[in-house]
């Protein structure tokens, strides 16, 4: 194979329009402009979009394969995600590379491994239970804003410890307040995070995050006492040792790392899963029926859920087809070989989900919602399925997160039959994600 040596005049072929017209195609037609980037120049191209370095995105599987398995001092993720830092504070294992990310990570991992993340899924069933019988009956509604509202529940639950009730509603207040404004575009944008006066998105932003900081700031207080807790903010206080203030501010950008990584990801899948299920009812009815062979009129259990092999398919298929992220991002530190080209450092390199999970030579009928094709249950090949990226920067909370979503759909579809209300969603961005556009209008028929 000849390897062609990049300059950033000769990086892989891409679109010619100037940069901030591919900047406003890649916020606003995001799967438009991946299709037709991989029609026009195949599965390694360039898109350059105003005011980062230019991307070189890859979906073929040995290619995505290669990035995942480089080494972390030469794909640094934390520069790719440096946008989010004023949100999650810049000890977030988010923002970090190299040796300080991995120490992170050895902290934080273990807590997220297998079965290790259920003992702080106590009321994981019971907010599910309680969503659901909340849901509007007889109308049609957006399933959107509730699962939003459910996986902050979910997430702050077993964050900090909090059983249902009104102390986890206070805080539910607090944080949807801070997580609506953190999805604010102008946060995005560095000179407009300044205080300029007490009503700018950045001052609010602000105001409650100091408030948040302070709350969780008792909250470590109390946990270094309380050694037998079993909630992840406890057991990050305890897996990191001692510490003053300064750690304390490590600890609290954790909690809000893991909100903000934990939160919009969930609610976004659990809507478009839902989306499948109320377009696909033969579907929904099977899942129904293993649903009912497993529990009967009892009630559900986490661990009985991750023996249905159906409805993990569903949650597959429903990641493949629509995932709420659709890329990762890496900015070379050094040289780095891809795709038959040789890039030179500080071009951003990018494995795209969603055009991987389309690929029809990996993928029969890309675009049909077939979770069949999940079963008889295996782990997807980890090069061709990434929703939760992979290698040194794979996702955290996936266990975390295949919990969840199993919980909350069993419990909508052994509560409701639900039906569409409208046309199927078109997806959307929403800051980080990609989203219904209108949250999914669903009915509920009995
Ligand atoms: C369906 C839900 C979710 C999806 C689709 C998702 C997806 C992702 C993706 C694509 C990444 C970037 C991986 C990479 O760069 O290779 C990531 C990172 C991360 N996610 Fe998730 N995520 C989900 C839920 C969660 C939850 C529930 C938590 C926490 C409880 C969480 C915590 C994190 C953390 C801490 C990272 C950063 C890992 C690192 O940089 O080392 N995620 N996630």
């Amino acid at each position: 194979m000849v390897l062609r040596i990049s300059t950033d005049r000769a990086l892989p072929p891409g679109p010619r329009r100037p940069s901030p017209a591919q900047l406003h195609a890649w916020i606003t037609e995001p799967e438009r402009l991946y299709a037709s980037c991989r029609r026009r120049f195949g599965p390694t191209f360039t898109l350059r979009l105003f005011g980062q370095p230019p991307k070189v995105f890859v979906s073929d599987p040995a290619d995505v394969r290669a990035v995942f398995r480089g080494s972390d001092e030469v794909l640094h993720a934390g520069r790719a995600n440096a946008v989010v830092e004023p949100i999650v504070g810049s000890t977030s294992i988010l923002v970090l590379d190299g040796s300080p990310h991995r120490v992170q990570r050895r902290v934080l991992a273990p807590l997220f491994r297998g079965r290790a993340v259920q003992p702080a899924l106590g009321d994981l069933v019971a907010l599910c239970e309680r969503a659901v019988a909340d849901l509007p009956r007889g109308e049609a509604f957006a399933l959107l804003p509730h699962a939003q509202a459910l996986t902050l529940r979910i997430i702050l639950a077993a964050l900090l410890g909090v059983r249902q009730g009104p102390e986890l509603d206070a805080l539910y207040d607090r944080t949807d307040a801070l997580m609506r404004i953190a999805g604010h575009p102008l946060l995005l944008v560095p000179p407009a995070r300044r205080r300029l006066g007490s009503l700018t998105p950045w001052a609010r932003f602000d105001d409650h995050q100091q408030a948040l900081r302070a709350d969780l700031a008792e909250r470590f207080a109390r946990a270094r006492v309380e050694p037998d807790r079993t909630d992840l903010l406890a057991r990050i206080v305890h897996a990191g040792g001692e510490g003053g203030p300064e750690r304390d501010v490590e600890l609290a950008d954790a909690v809000l790392t893991l909100l903000v990584a934990g939160h919009e990801t969930s609610a976004t899948g659990l809507a478009w899963a839902m989306h499948h299920l109320a377009h696909h009812p033969g579907e929904q009815e099977r899942l129904r029926a293993d649903l009912r062979a497993a529990f009967g009129d009892g009630p559900v259990d986490v661990a009985t859920l991750a023996e249905i092999p159906r409805l993990t398919a569903i949650i597959y298929e429903t990641l493949r087809l629509t995932p709420p992220l659709t890329q990762v991002g890496r900015i070379l530190a050094a040289p780095f070989e891809v795709g038959g080209y040789s890039l030179p450092a500080g071009v951003g390199v990018v494995p795209c989900i969603w055009l991987a999970h389309r690929d029809p030579a990996q993928w029969p009928e890309p675009e049909r919602f077939l979770p069949e094709r999940f079963l008889p249950l295996e782990r997807p090949d980890p090069s061709a399925w990434f929703p939760f990226g992979g290698g040194a920067r794979r996702c955290l909370g996936e266990s975390f997160a295949m919990h969840e979503l199993r919980a909350a759909l069993a419990v909508l579809v052994l509560r409701c039959r639900v039906q569409p209300a409208g046309a199927p969603s078109r997806a959307r961005r929403r800051g980080v994600v990609l989203a219904p556009g209108d949250g999914v209008r669903l009915r509920i028929a009995d």
